[in-house]
């Protein structure tokens, strides 16, 4: 059974312009993605009318999170 954290990072955007959800990209780091690129490669995210600024900015906050 998945946990409230994981319910909720299924329902919360990640990148909005592809719509693709936050879970997609928190399982693209679990599984090792290093950078906003690696994660861009394996989801899909990134490309759309805002340029990457707004998944590539959540992308590298989880990032450093996950350095700290
Ligand atoms: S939110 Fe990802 S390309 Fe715009």
């Amino acid at each position: 059974m998945p946990s409230e954290k994981e319910i909720r990072a299924r329902l919360k955007p990640g990148c909005i312009c592809k719509g693709i959800k936050l879970h997609t990209i928190l399982s693209a780091i679990e599984n090792g993605a290093d950078s906003y690129e690696e994660v861009a490669r394996r989801t899909n995210i990134g490309g759309g009318s805002c340029n990457s600024r707004r998944c590539r900015e959540k992308v590298n906050s989880l990032l450093l999170k996950k350095n700290q």
